[in-house]
């Protein structure tokens, strides 16, 4: 190993705490340094290429290293790096909002900025909220929320997520919200097949709502895809379900499109599956094709209007973050969508589609594969220990996080959510990188994953 990458790695194991990972686990583990990207590939300090199938958490809808949103990042560094976004206003921020409202639902028409996704929830509870009581409706403060639901690491994200395991230390700091289940048609709760039921999964929603509607404020949910839950691909027909149901009621509806925004689904946004909308959107990480932290809480002219009044009324948002509307990242946002539309990138994907069909096809063979489900640029594989019941793999054996340890062999980079392994491949990827990562995919299952899965009994 090179003496500088060495060094470096030492400063790394001394000085830095690395998200969602044990550090006894990551002081022995084999270190990837990065050193370069390009497209889909990562590159790393020894030498070594490896897919990026993950899109780095997902935000990489055009690839790595886009010379266009580079130079657009450029020119706006060259004019101004920051200015506050309270009492002075810029040019990348105003043509990013008026961008946004035009590429949303026609309902959606104010954006509010702040910098990453947990914070544009933040912004979206609070304002539902506070509209309410602007409204002069008192106790209507409650929050609807989906079992397996994420929407980030803040308290009040936390508190409308159903990711138990990854909050129960906090459990004391969090807020109650109603938990209705998830649309998990693999693992139904009431033992259904996905598409053949009648959505009893609603059922406690609707209940919950004819019982305490006067005091929900929100139903906040990720529509069709809950992602960190496990991308849990699950059925347009329970979205437009559920909000007619919701519609019945004075509640306000949040979508969290931070993971689903951008083309993911198959469409630029999830909702667009339906003929409804949210009454607010929440959108980061794709947004400035992840180059810098961004995100936008977009809403309708009710919801503006019930906090637009006379100052001494006390009707103000009172919320911003020092790095709200940074132009660097509005710039790169503007020229991100620019190219997704000018590339037509999403419908261009739908010919991708076919390719990704055509591999998930034969991976279903696998035994251990127990679930692919799969939508827009998303193919997830559930691990199971046996394919008949469905039953897991003992937590205490840390499959699936062997198995991503180990892909890096096979140069991909895989990331696990609980037992499920995942690809979310850039809008931009080509047919023939699919063939190569399904290709070695399908060598790398038959070959590791059979070990490993072996090995933790699961054959
Ligand atoms: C649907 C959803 N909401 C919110 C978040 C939180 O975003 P961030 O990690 O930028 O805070 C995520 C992150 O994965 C997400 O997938």
């Amino acid at each position: 190993m090179h003496r500088k990458t060495r060094e470096l790695l030492e400063l790394d194991r001394k000085h830095v705490w690395h998200p969602f990972t044990q550090m006894q686990d990551y002081e022995n583990m084999y270190h990837v340094p990065i050193v370069g990207a390009e497209g889909i590939k990562l590159f790393d300090a020894y030498g070594n290429y490896y897919y990026d199938t993950i899109s780095s958490w997902w935000c990489k809808v055009l690839g790595h290293n886009v010379k266009e949103i580079q130079r657009a990042m450029i020119k706006q560094m060259r004019k101004y790096e920051h200015v506050m976004f309270a009492g002075l206003t810029h040019e990348p921020g105003i043509r990013l909002a008026s961008k946004l409202i035009e590429i949303t639902h026609p309902g959606l028409q104010h954006v509010f900025y702040s910098d990453n996704g947990s914070t544009s929830v933040e912004v979206a509870l609070k304002i539902a909220v506070q509209y309410w009581t602007n409204k002069g409706i008192e106790g209507k403060n409650r929050f609807i929320c989906l079992e397996n639901g994420y929407h980030g690491d803040t308290l009040g994200a936390m508190s409308v997520s159903g990711t138990s395991q990854f909050f129960d230390p906090y459990k004391a700091l969090l807020f109650d919200a109603f938990r209705s289940p998830s649309p998990y048609c693999y693992r139904c709760m009431y033992h259904e097949s996905a598409g053949y039921c009648d959505y009893e999964c609603l059922v406690p929603l609707r209940d919950m709502l004819e019982k305490a509607h006067e005091r929900i404020a929100a139903v906040v949910l990720e529509p069709l895809v809950q992602a960190a839950g496990g991308m849990i691909v699950y059925p347009v027909e329970y979205l437009d379900r559920l909000m007619k149901i919701v519609r019945q009621y004075d509640v306000l509806v949040i979508f969290d499109e931070i993971a689903t925004g951008f083309g993911r689904t198959g469409k630029l946004f999830a909702y667009e599956y339906l003929d409804d909308s949210p009454d607010i959107l929440c959108v980061s990480k794709a947004l400035t094709n992840g180059t810098l932290p961004l995100a936008a809480t977009i809403v309708t002219d009710e919801i503006y209007f019930a906090f637009y009044d006379d100052y001494l009324k006390g009707k103000t948002f009172f919320h911003g973050h020092t790095f709200t509307a940074n132009p660097i990242a509005c710039a790169a946002a503007l020229k991100t969508i620019e190219l997704i539309e000018k590339k037509n990138l999403v419908k261009k994907f739908s010919k991708k589609r076919m390719v990704i069909e055509k591999y998930m096809g034969r991976l279903e063979n696998f035994e251990f594969f127990g679930d692919i489900r799969s939508i827009g640029t998303i193919v997830a594989f559930e691990l199971v220990k046996n394919k008949k019941t469905k039953e897991r793999f003992e937590k205490a054996k840390r499959i699936s996080w062997q198995i991503c340890r180990s892909s890096l062999r096979y140069n991909i980079i895989l990331r696990p959510l609980g037992d499920v392994l995942y690809f979310n491949f850039p809008l931009s990827v080509k047919i023939s990188e699919l063939g190569e990562i399904f290709g070695i995919f399908e060598r790398y299952a038959s070959e590791e994953i059979t070990t490993i899965c072996g090995n933790g009994d699961g054959l």
